[in-house]
């Protein structure tokens, strides 16, 4: 599960892969495809560049950098306010205990100042992230969608929020349709938006409870009825113990986590979705259709589409327009 020297090659030729869905996405609210056309018309070209860049060193920063976008929309919109450091008399999302999986700020900041030298103070923090979750998908072999762009930057961030507004990993499929529900999304954008863990790795804290502890009575035999024995096996080999192993990694699809694809689908069907939140969409007649469908393997095509529907979708959550927020001028600090 360590890197290879054939991640590269895996990013380049998605580069060639990565399917140019026809724009159809209408703006969201008072957000614009083309909002930067006259202030800032090379900061699509920009952030893509950079991204280029970016994942041809780190080719793994492609789910952190997905996963940033949706923890912003998530918590008080997306308005950037995941990006803030805590100060002296505030505690920010950023160091709430969902933090301590969250990567890729300094590439951020990094595409933030490069837009900034070519269009000062023009472009915030909240569209950079939503352009660089587009990129990273893209550039993975995943779909490309427009974004429409325009959001303002928040001027708060509080570490409390995170709790109650972000769905935990061992959250029933109840509380998800709730949770998305809270933000105007519905049971197809939980179960499209879930195929996002095609991307990326877990910490085995985020599991193990299925592993050794799942009911609280801590033995062998406390496992999640929801999980593949034989998975089991494995995921137990992997992390070792139930206590708060913070650091081993797990791949969320096993063998293709650097690449886009509706890979996820087919391990959820088999009972191998690595969260509860994950096995938790074969519980509702709805969701287990779309995973079940998917995992055949047919429908690759309505996937991407959906995808990028739904991402469109939850990147206009609670977003402030106009003369609301700010343009920060470094995403980790308010102005
Ligand atoms: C449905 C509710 C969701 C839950 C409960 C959930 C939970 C989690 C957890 C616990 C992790 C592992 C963090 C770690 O231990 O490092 C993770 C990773 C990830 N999530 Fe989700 N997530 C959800 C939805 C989403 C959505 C909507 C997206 C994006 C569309 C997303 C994208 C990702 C990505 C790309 C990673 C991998 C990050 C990395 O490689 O470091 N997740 N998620
Ligand atoms: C996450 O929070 C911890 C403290 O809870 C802090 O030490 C750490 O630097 C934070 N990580 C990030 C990436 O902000
Ligand atoms: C969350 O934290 C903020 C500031 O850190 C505080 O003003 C607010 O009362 C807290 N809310 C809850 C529900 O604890
Ligand atoms: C989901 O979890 C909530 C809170 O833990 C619980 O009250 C509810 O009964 C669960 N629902 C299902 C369908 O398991
Ligand atoms: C097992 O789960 C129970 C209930 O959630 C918890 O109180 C206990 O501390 C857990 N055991 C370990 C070793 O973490
Ligand atoms: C990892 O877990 C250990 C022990 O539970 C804790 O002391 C440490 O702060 C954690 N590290 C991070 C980055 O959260």
């Amino acid at each position: 599960m360590a890197s290879s020297p054939t991640m590269l090659v895996v990013i380049c030729s998605s580069l060639a892969m990565a399917v140019i869905l026809s724009s159809s996405s209408p703006a969201t609210g008072q957000l614009d495809v083309g909002f930067y056309g006259k202030t800032c018309p090379k900061v699509e070209e920009i952030v893509r560049e950079e991204m280029i860049r970016i994942l041809a060193v780190a080719p793994t920063l492609a789910g952190p950098l997905l996963r940033l976008h949706f923890h912003d929309c998530f918590v008080r919109g997306c308005d950037g306010s995941v990006l803030i450091d805590s100060t002296a008399s505030n505690t920010a999302e950023k160091d709430a205990p969902p933090n301590q999986t969250l990567r890729g700020f300094g590439s951020v900041q990094r595409i933030k100042a490069r837009l900034d030298a070519a269009c000062p103070g023009t472009v915030s923090c909240a569209d950079v992230l939503a352009l660089m979750a587009r990129d990273a998908v893209a550039l993975s072999g995943g779909p490309h969608w427009a974004v429409p762009l325009g959001r303002r930057d928040g001027r708060v961030s509080a570490a409390n929020d995170t709790t109650t507004q972000l769905p935990p990993p061992t959250a029933n499929i109840t509380q998800l349709a709730r949770m998305f529900t809270a933000k105007g999304l519905g049971l197809k954008d939980l179960v499209v938006l879930s195929g996002g863990h095609t991307l990326g790795t877990a910490h085995c804290s985020a599991f193990t409870d299925r592993l050794y502890n799942f009911t609280g009575a801590n033995n062998a035999g406390d496992v999640d009825p929801a999980l593949d024995r034989s998975y089991l096996a494995r995921l137990r080999s992997r992390c070792t113990s139930l206590a708060g192993d913070n650091t081993t990694l797990a791949e969320m699809d096993p063998g293709s986590f650097l690449t886009f694809d509706a890979g996820y689908y087919r391990l959820v069907a088999r009972r191998r979705g690595l969260f509860h939140s994950d096995s938790s969409l074969l519980a509702d007649a709805f969701t287990a259709g779309y995973v079940r469908r998917q995992a055949t393997g047919m429908y690759a095509a309505e996937f991407f589409r959906d995808f990028a529907e739904s991402m469109v979708k939850m990147g206009g959550v609670g977003v402030l327009t106009g003369g609301e927020g700010e343009i920060r001028k470094k995403c980790y600090v308010i102005n």
